[in-house]
């Protein structure tokens, strides 16, 4: 059978999404093809017409497509309807079933170079509290940590974040200031913002003077590989996870769910990493 992938969104034109799919599909020996389906808003529903006339078997949902895909959907998987968001859809005879694959292809990407990171006695601090921070919350909740805290520019916008209810985890809304003063209590640090990417590569949401050497410091900016951040983390001796595995365990969990197959990716992170560098 050929598989027929692929995204919407807009706009989608430099989406890593049909390289990573392709290394997927070839990995797999399967046949099939990755395409992007990029429009506007007033053409969304034509492209999804369209996308039911060639019965395609799955594609991914971008940018600023991931809510209002809900209304062409004909079932919801219940922690894609809890963050109110879907990534992923699958055709299943016919019918059109969505998820969302953020928040578990983030912690698939962490334990596979941290196997023994996450336990309830771990400590997370997020930073940030918009879209990508919830998926990722409710991921790392599902793993049983022992606390998440938030914090974020906008408290406000973190005790939103809290107010959804999207899991039982020991949880405070921080001030960056706080978090950088209690920094050493964290295990686990992951930045969801986009601060940091290029082009303002200098820019960095937190300071790290008082970080645990053993903690782990994650970035879901992945243009540049490295950021400021990151290399932060770095210089004063903690280990660092790179937000361009996210992005490959994304995309391997949406495969997964296409097509069946759980692929060992690990070796596809160096690769990916020499496609952004443009090697
Ligand atoms: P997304 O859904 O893509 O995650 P979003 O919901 O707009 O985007 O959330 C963006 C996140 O980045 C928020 O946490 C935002 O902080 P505020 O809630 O305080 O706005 C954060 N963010 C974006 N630009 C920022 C900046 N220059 N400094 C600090 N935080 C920033």
């Amino acid at each position: 059978m050929l598989y027929k992938l692929g995204l919407i969104g807009h706009p989608i034109s430099h989406s890593l999404s049909p390289w990573i799919h392709q290394q997927f599909l070839d990995l797999a020996e399967l046949d099939g093809e990755y395409k992007l389906y990029e429009g506007e808003h007033e053409a969304l529903p034509g492209v999804l017409k369209h996308l039911k006339e060639i019965g395609i078997d799955g594609f991914n949902v971008t940018v600023p497509y991931k809510q209002i895909i809900v209304d062409y959907l004909d079932e919801i998987d219940k922690d894609a309807e809890i963050l109110r968001a879907v990534n992923t859809v699958v055709n299943i005879d016919g019918k059109w079933k969505g998820y969302s694959t953020d928040g578990e292809g983030y912690v698939r990407s962490l334990k596979e170079p941290y196997p023994n990171l996450l336990n309830h006695e771990t400590t997370v601090l997020l930073l940030g509290a918009g879209g990508a921070t919830r998926g990722i919350y409710r991921a790392l909740m599902g793993q049983g940590v022992a606390t998440i805290d938030i914090a974020n520019r906008s408290q406000d916008k973190a005790k939103d974040l809290l107010s959804l209810r999207l899991g039982d985890v020991n949880s405070n809304v921080l001030s960056y200031q706080e978090a950088e003063q209690q920094l050493a209590k964290y295990d686990l640090i992951v930045q969801t913002t986009s601060v940091g990417m290029k082009p303002n590569v200098e820019d960095q949401v937190i300071q790290l003077d008082h970080i645990n050497k053993d903690a782990v410091v994650s970035d879901i900016v992945y243009q540049p590989i490295t950021t400021q951040l990151l290399h932060d983390a770095s210089e004063r001796g903690a280990n660092i996870h790179h937000g361009h595995a996210m992005l490959l365990y994304q995309g391997q969990l949406a495969f997964e769910k296409w097509t069946g197959k759980n692929l060992d990716v690990a070796h596809l992170v160096d690769k990916l990493e020499n496609k952004l560098r443009g090697e």
